[in-house]
């Protein structure tokens, strides 16, 4: 046994980026990939039976990251890379422009690699306002990718603000996975200091717990996704994509960490540790299938939800007859009106109104 068994990860080139790519759509479209952290809720949102004022009223506004959008949804970082990724991204942007709401692009190292892949992620062509938040791994900095390359990048495709994902459950299961996690926080450290647009640090799917959100806000990052496990399962896709000792690991690793709920609960501690000065905010994402989901995480802390598998799926799987933007406006049409009719019924007009109506369920 030469390395214990562990496996020695292939170069990864631009052409496997763009493979891996794909295999994760095809997954993602038809595939169970979910895992199950949020399925049981310890909280609930106290009923109002007199709300004392119209339904009409309900506002939901979010300020985020400095401007004010229409609803507290976020379309999370999801792909590009591929063609069919590009149209994918398009579809979404129109959808965030059309909406007013904020909108990710999936992880741009290929992009990086080689500029000929930008234009999979250059959305600002259909969408020129959208709200777009770049993406890189943060292990990309100990595999050849440097701070100033992402400060590039933000420059050429003019994005708004910068994710950084973490995402360590996904490289050990990945065939292909980069697994050398040493020194990144200090790499974002420096990050946060070179780029003129504000960075967001997500997980994505293993969740967050208060420790580290607190050293991840200490480098003076703007916000942090929490990225809990309850929704996509990236242990769950990678496992599809290998052998039967990774399909192993893959479905042993499926509901591992700990669920949006509980980081939100955890890391809106910190927050509030911190004070407001200067402005920290919470994304939780993973698991939000509706708005009255995202109602019970606005009142834990959370700024804003972040929404991804409901809307890639609603872009690549429209019901038949329906186009993919009809499809997509008909999904974030549900979750706006799950979140108002979550509000009006629990007596909020405003989000941040909702804390108060927060209830911790007694256990028999
Ligand atoms: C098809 C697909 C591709 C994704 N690619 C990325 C990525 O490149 N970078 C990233 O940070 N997150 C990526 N994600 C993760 C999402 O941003 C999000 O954290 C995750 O899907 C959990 O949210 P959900 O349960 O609503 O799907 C991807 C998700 C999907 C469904």
């Amino acid at each position: 046994m030469e390395n214990l068994g562990r496996s020695v990860p292939l170069e990864d080139t631009p052409e496997r980026a763009a493979a891996r790519k794909q295999d994760h759509i095809e997954i993602c479209a038809r595939q169970d990939v979910e895992s199950d952290g949020m399925r049981a809720s310890s909280f609930y949102l106290a009923p109002e039976a007199l709300p004392e004022f119209s339904a009409a009223d309900v506002d939901t506004n979010r300020t985020f990251l400095g401007r004010k959008f229409s609803l507290p949804f976020l379309i999370t970082g999801m792909t590009g890379g591929v063609s069919e990724g590009q149209r994918i991204n398009e579809v979404l942007a129109l959808a965030a422009e059309r909406w007013n709401i904020p909108m990710g692009l999936g992880s741009q190292k290929i992009m990086i690699k080689n500029d000929s892949y930008r234009r999979m992620f250059d959305v600002r062509k259909v969408a020129p306002s959208v709200f777009l938040i770049g993406n890189i791994g943060a292990v990309s900095f100990n595999y050849g990718i440097s701070e100033d390359d992402i400060v590039r990048m933000v420059d050429v495709l003019r994005l708004d603000a910068c994710a950084v994902h973490l995402n360590a459950l996904q490289e050990a299961i990945q065939p292909e996975g980069e697994r050398d996690f040493s020194g990144l926080l200090h790499h974002i450290e420096k990050l946060v200091r070179r780029l003129p647009v504000p960075v967001v640090v997500k997980e994505v799917g293993s969740g967050m717990t208060a420790e580290t959100c607190r050293r991840i806000f200490e480098t003076g990052v703007a916000a942090v996704d929490v990225g809990g496990s309850g929704g996509t399962s990236w242990s769950a896709i990678e496992g599809r994509r290998g052998d039967a000792l990774t399909a192993r690991l893959g479905e042993l690793f499926r509901n591992w960490g700990i669920s949006t709920e509980q980081s939100v609960a955890e890391c809106s501690e910190v927050l509030r540790a911190f004070g407001d000065v200067p402005a920290r905010q919470l994304i939780a994402t993973g698991g939000i299938r509706d708005g009255a989901r995202a109602a019970l995480m606005l009142a834990l802390g959370a700024d804003m939800c972040g929404v991804g598998l409901p809307f890639f799926r609603a872009v690549v799987r429209p019901p038949q007859g329906v186009s993919a933007e009809e499809s997509l406006d008909e999904e974030i049409k549900f979750f706006a009106r799950s979140l108002e009719t979550a509000m009006f019924c629990a007596g909020a007009r405003r989000i941040p109104e909702l804390g108060r109506r927060l209830r911790r369920r007694a256990f028999a």
